[in-house]
């Protein structure tokens, strides 16, 4: 049990909301033929589900977490000046606070901070090392003509594991990289906190501060990816014995004064929209500048609309409280403990971002050619309105040939969006995902028949190998009747 953690008498372990819900949405769970109809209709792909057929939309948590009174409040004053918005001046005062950074780039999201810092930074061929790639990270350093090396410790992709620091870059694999290509073929080292295709693992203090020490020896820089750093933060307090009575700015200090380059998407550090670029270096922010007009918008709102620059303002403040960050973390770990204890195949220990089923272990039979992750994301809003996201081979594009290339995980990611669901939601999650277990050899494969070259997991079309979700439906019916 963590410190942040208030104590039940019975013991046991529920993680207690430090908030109230003031705004709700209506939601709609429809009967399983229909939901069916909804997953045939968007070609098996999560992605193309309408939110009108979703119970739980656990997609993401990008754009979707929670936003507080606070954030809705300062959206009403928001400056809409094209150049010398003071909404701007508030961001960049909380950026300087916060990150300790003299330097800021707006753009409109995150993917539009890593399309920058690989136009200006990505060689020709040029390898940029890194913890464990993110889709659009990896996609726009190939665009420049670089390529990605994920240099991940031995623990990163055991399923079941307690090592506490899966995001961590095994430090004797970069010094080999990097004598191997030659630091001059090294643009920079990308670390990303909060690990997201791993499974929202942490890395530690100790090991950002590792890659410094190897990056000075080699004079490389370090970007550093902070759209997930809130519940890297929160695990470095609860696991990293030298930060056990640290405050959270502390901690966030010691992370980000080890980079050179810090970039963020709003969507998810500071649970509103939009994107930033940090950086103490003068000549780094140069280097940057002049794209920002050119691909997203004038220096003081990068694409974003004024009122997003408030809440991100806000939002990014609210990162350093502690019973901010440590709700979605604790939720994760109730649905983890839960799903590990019943035997079903989940990411553990339980990280940041969302529950992550082993798709491998949970359909053995289903081959990867036949995309067990993609199978089990269709299978589980079939037999409950639960939409998670596919983070296995249908996420990794073709090879140069036209092959399929295998991804090392096959992860159903449930994410959790920060304190958006309750928890007798998550008790519902739960069940079905303990259900579709034990009926799991039901469930078959996946074919394309609609498939984009770059980032098909976003618009590609599947359909299903065999009938299996008819008789997947027939037997929800047989088990649960009437109920939806
Ligand atoms: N870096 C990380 C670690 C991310 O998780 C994401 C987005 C990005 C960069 C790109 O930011 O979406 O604002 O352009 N992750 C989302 C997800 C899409 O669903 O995990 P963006």
């Amino acid at each position: 049990m963590s410190e942040t953690q208030i104590r039940f008498a019975s013991g046991e372990y529920v993680p207690l909301e430090m908030h109230k819900v003031r705004v709700v949405q209506k939601l709609n769970l429809l009967p399983a033929p229909e939901r069916l109809a909804a997953m045939e209709g968007a070609g098996f792909n999560t992605f193309l589900l309408k939110n009108k057929h979703v119970y739980l939309d656990m997609l993401t948590d990008s754009g979707t977490n929670a936003m507080s009174d606070q954030q809705i409040a300062s959206m009403s004053v928001a400056d809409d000046s094209y150049a010398g918005s003071a909404s701007y001046d508030r961001l960049y005062e909380a950026i300087v606070d916060i990150f300790g950074t003299e330097f800021f780039l707006p753009v409109h999201q995150g993917r539009a901070a890593e399309h920058i810092i690989s136009q200006v930074f990505v060689t020709k061929d040029g390898v940029v090392p890194m913890n464990y790639h993110f889709t659009t990270t990896k996609a726009h350093i190939e665009l420049a003509g670089g390529r990605v090396e994920e240099l991940f410790t031995d623990e990163a992709l055991k399923i079941k594991s307690n090592f506490p620091f899966k995001g961590n870059i095994d430090i004797n694999k970069l010094k080999a990289l990097i004598a191997k290509v030659g630091k001059a073929n090294v643009p920079y080292v990308r670390m990303e906190a909060g690990t997201n295709l791993i499974g929202g693992q942490p890395f530690s203090i100790a090991n950002i501060r590792a890659v410094r020490k190897v990056c000075d020896e080699n004079g490389l820089k370090i970007v550093l990816d902070v759209s997930l750093i809130a519940e890297n933060l929160y695990f470095i307090k609860q696991r990293e014995a030298e930060f056990k009575d640290a405050d959270i700015l502390t901690i966030l200090r010691a992370m980000c004064d080890q980079a050179d380059i810090i970039y963020f998407s709003g969507r998810k550090i500071s649970c509103s929209r939009g994107g930033g670029i940090a950086t103490k270096s003068k000549e780094l922010y140069l280097a940057m500048r002049d794209l920002v007009p050119l691909f997203e918008g004038f220096l003081t709102y990068g694409g974003m609309s004024v009122r997003e620059i408030e809440a991100m303002a806000v939002g990014l403040r609210e990162t350093l409280d502690e019973q901010v960050i440590n709700q979605s973390p604790q939720f994760i770990k109730f649905l983890v403990d839960n799903l590990d204890a019943a035997g079903v195949p989940v990411v553990t220990p339980a990280g940041g971002l969302g529950a992550h089923l082993d798709a491998m272990a949970f359909l053995p039979h289903v081959p990867q050619t036949q995309y067990p992750a993609g199978a089990l994301a269709a299978a589980l809003f079939i037999i409950s309105g639960i939409r998670g996201m596919e983070r296995g081979s249908i996420s990794m594009d073709r090879d140069a040939q036209g092959n399929d290339v295998p991804s090392e995980v096959e992860l159903l990611r449930l994410a959790l969006p920060r304190r958006v669901f309750t928890l007798s939601q998550i008790k519902f999650v739960e069940d079905r995902v303990k259900w579709l277990y034990a009926n799991r050899a039901i469930v078959g494969g996946l074919k394309f028949n609609e498939e984009p070259k770059v980032l098909r997991f976003f618009v590609g079309r599947l359909e299903a190998t065999s009938d299996w979700p008819q008789k997947l439906v027939a037997k929800f019916k047989e088990d649960f009747g009437d109920s939806l």
